[in-house]
């Protein structure tokens, strides 16, 4: 793979003509499994995604690693229990409850940068505001806010690129382990109205949730909703301010935002892939993919297929097919949608009814991305701005 990460949409367009299947001997999985599948169209992607019968989520290592039992590594029927229990603490009227905690929260953050006219907004912004979400959501208790995002940012990464490796890893991993425990307990003893007192509750057909599966559910919801809301959130922003004709259509019309972040959520896909493992022989493409071969399904790539979006390249607010496939495909749909929406809905409203002229800090500085593959990860975007 020899792609630039604030741009592997020309490499996409190549491979999908040239190499839509395509088998990549030298990649490494950062567990450490050698060769995999790409796959590059949106047929073909949503394929991999929705059949789950012939292309499993089984494919972490079964090591001594929380996450290894977590929901979105786990296939029917130990999922789809899961899937109902979880599904249960987490319904519409629960995420329309955290409406105001949202705006509360974005609100203190644009009030700390308001009169300096300027901020890193992925710092600043677009990090600080779903972890806050998460923690209020869970019920972490104000004064362990700053433990939390401690553990909650190494518990996100990529296991190698941790201080102290691996082990520096599982320590976080362990040390936020400890730390849910007790407060699991606290919850058992006096229940309230957050996550865990819920996820405490809920029930089906007799059945609860073990503590290590509401353990692994906890972290898996800040591994699985925080980096990417960040990147829907900083990758707005930063089309926005490509596009300055596109920002004052919204300053006018706030009530375009929604299309604008499924467009956004089209054009740089926050998760760009997704691994699945094969469990039987299977064509695809017309290639045959082995039993236990892994495989990247790139849903960046799938979103820019030209045979399903007309002029894909385009940032189109007019787009009528906004059919992407950014929050995956079928039984493992992602369980945060409606919140990442609502979040960066809430951050872009806000952000437009106080500040307008965003624009680069420094327009001869490069995109400064992060160096991983798997997100559009915008890492420091600093900008400029005046108020309203
Ligand atoms: C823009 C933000 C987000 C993006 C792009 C995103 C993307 C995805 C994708 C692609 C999947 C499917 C994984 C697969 O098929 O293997 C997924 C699953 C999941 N997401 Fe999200 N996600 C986002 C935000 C969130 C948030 C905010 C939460 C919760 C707080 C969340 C929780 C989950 C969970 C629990 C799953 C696993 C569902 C299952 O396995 O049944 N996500 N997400």
């Amino acid at each position: 793979m020899n792609h630039s990460v604030s741009n592997p949409f020309p490499w996409y367009k190549k491979m999908s003509a040239e190499n839509p299947v395509y088998y990549d001997k030298d990649y490494m999985h950062y567990f450490g499994a050698k060769g995999a599948w790409h796959v590059f169209r949106y047929h073909d992607v949503q394929t991999v995604l929705y059949d789950w019968e012939n292309f499993s989520s089984e494919y972490a290592p079964k090591v001594d690693n929380i996450l290894s039992a977590a929901i979105q590594v786990t296939d029917p029927p130990r999922h789809k229990q899961l899937r109902l229990l979880v599904s249960k603490a987490f319904t519409p009227n629960v995420i329309e409850n955290m409406k105001p905690w949202i705006q509360e929260i974005t609100k203190e953050l644009l009030d700390k940068v308001a009169d300096k006219g300027e901020m890193d907004v992925t710092v600043d912004l677009a990090v600080p505001v779903p972890i806050q979400v998460i923690a209020k959501m869970l019920g972490v208790p104000y004064e362990d806010r700053d433990k939390f995002k401690f553990w909650s940012t190494i518990i996100v990464k990529n296991p190698t690129e941790v201080e102290g490796g691996v082990n520096g890893y599982f320590q976080a991993q362990q040390e936020m382990a400890q730390y849910f425990m007790n407060l699991f307990e606290e919850r058992l003893k006096d229940p309230k109205d957050d996550l865990i007192s819920h996820l405490q509750r809920v029930d089906l057909e007799g059945e609860k949730l073990s503590e290590q599966d509401l353990l692994a559910f906890c972290i898996t919801l800040l591994v699985a909703g925080n980096e990417t809301t960040t990147n829907l959130i900083s990758a707005a922003i930063y089309t926005f301010i490509e596009n300055p004709e596109i920002q004052e259509h919204l300053y006018q019309y706030p009530e375009v935002i929604p299309t604008a972040i499924e467009e956004i959520l089209r054009y740089r896909a926050p998760v760009q892939y997704i691994n699945r493992i094969a469990t039987k022989d299977v064509e695809l493409g017309g290639q045959t993919i082995k039993k236990g071969d892994l495989i990247n399904a790139w849903m960046g790539s799938a979103n820019r297929d030209a045979s399903v979006f007309e002029n894909p390249d385009t940032f189109d607010l007019n787009r009528t097919n906004l059919k992407h496939t950014s929050f995956g495909h079928g039984i493992h749909f992602c369980l945060g949608a409606p919140l990442a929406r609502l979040e960066a809905k809430i951050v872009l409203e806000l952000l437009f009814s106080q500040f307008k002229q965003l624009e680069l800090k420094d327009t001869s500085k490069e995109l400064e991305m992060n160096e991983i593959n798997l997100m559009f990860s915008i890492k420091s975007l600093p900008i400029v701005f005046k108020k309203r």
